[in-house]
């Protein structure tokens, strides 16, 4: 035998030297959930290790992630339900704790990257993401709210906002309304492939927002196709997007490959909450070691292309790696 592949794994040194994949805690997106009022920490039941946070325990929280290097949050408001309706007006409420929140973070932390999810689901008394009009989810109507919504998250100081709503022409239409308010340095990180997938339950109930009638695959993208997460990567290109992104990332790992052939823009892939609370079964049960199936997770994701990985294991990845892997 010439040729003995066994040979490059035989030391932490050689295997060292040849190591494809790196990840560390730059690459990583943190998601966090904000609930109006003090003190508090509630746990997800569906994703225990995941809180819901009131604005001062987030700063702590947000605090002793910086300690670890790692800076950069997605944040999702729990908005109570006597202050959502229709059209989402408490998104760009002056009264919004949850912009006051993000202006408290950038002022302590300014040099923290802190993005907004943009879409009505939290917002909204019918649970969709855009409005609802005689049970449709109605597309161009939906786009000045998306507007309205994301100047707003950009003058509490957001640096990137994440249209995650899948309506056509979104990124488009909230590019122009930031140009147009003087926000031409607040980034679009686009949900460019968002799948109508069963992973996201436990995210839907940290923020108590499933939809009140029907399904989201009207509007995000079927899972048995592929060629269309390159028309939306197009599109979202062409409108102005600064990143892409693909969700759920594991059970889509092919589409963000993909999209990395295919683009030039950064692409980050959403490792979301049910993806993340499988793990978490499995490891609570003691089936799986976390130490061990938590980086391997990311690292797949990583491989398949993703320069980005929103995680909900972001913190445990930069206690465990500070160095990274
Ligand atoms: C809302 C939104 C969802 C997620 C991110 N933004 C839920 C949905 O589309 O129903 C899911 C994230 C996760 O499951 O971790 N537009």
């Amino acid at each position: 035998m010439f040729r003995r592949p066994r040979r490059n794994r035989q030391s932490a040194a050689l295997r060292g030297m040849a190591t494809e994949t790196h990840l560390s805690v730059q690459h990583l997106v943190f998601p966090m959930f904000v609930l109006d009022g003090q003190k508090m920490r509630s746990e997800i039941r569906s994703l225990p290790g995941t809180y819901r946070y009131s604005p001062d325990t987030l700063l702590y929280e947000i605090e002793s992630c910086m300690h670890l290097g790692l800076s950069n949050f997605i944040l999702f408001p729990a908005v109570a339900d006597q202050l959502k309706d229709k059209t989402a007006t408490y998104s760009w409420s002056p009264e919004n704790f949850y912009l006051k929140t993000a202006r408290e973070i950038k002022r302590r932390f300014p040099e923290c990257c802190l993005i907004s999810d943009v879409a009505m689901d939290p917002y909204s008394s019918d649970g969709h993401d855009g409005m609802v009009i005689d049970g449709e989810i109605v597309n161009d109507e939906t786009l000045p709210i998306l507007a309205k919504m994301s100047v707003a998250q950009a003058a509490a100081g957001f640096d990137m906002l994440g249209p995650s709503d899948m309506m056509d022409g979104r990124v488009g239409y909230i590019r122009q309304a930031l140009d147009e308010q003087g926000f031409a340095k607040t980034g679009i990180l686009a949900y460019t492939a968002k799948y109508a997938s069963a992973m996201y339950g436990p995210f839907r109930d940290a923020l108590d927002s499933a939809p009140k009638s029907g399904d989201k695959k009207s509007y995000q993208m079927n899972p048995t196709n592929k060629r269309e997460a390159l028309i939306e990567a197009e599109l979202d290109t062409a409108e102005g997007a600064d990143m892409l992104m693909v969700k759920p990332a594991l059970h889509y790992l092919d589409v963000i490959h993909l999209l990395k052939e295919k683009s030039h823009l950064p692409i980050a892939a959403y490792h979301v909450s049910g993806e993340c609370a499988m793990l978490r079964a499995a490891c609570g049960n003691g089936w799986l070691d976390f130490d061990r199936a938590m980086p391997e997770t990311l690292l797949s994701i990583r491989r398949a292309g993703a320069d980005v990985i929103l995680t909900y294991f972001a913190k445990e990845f930069a206690e465990r790696f500070p160095e990274g892997i």
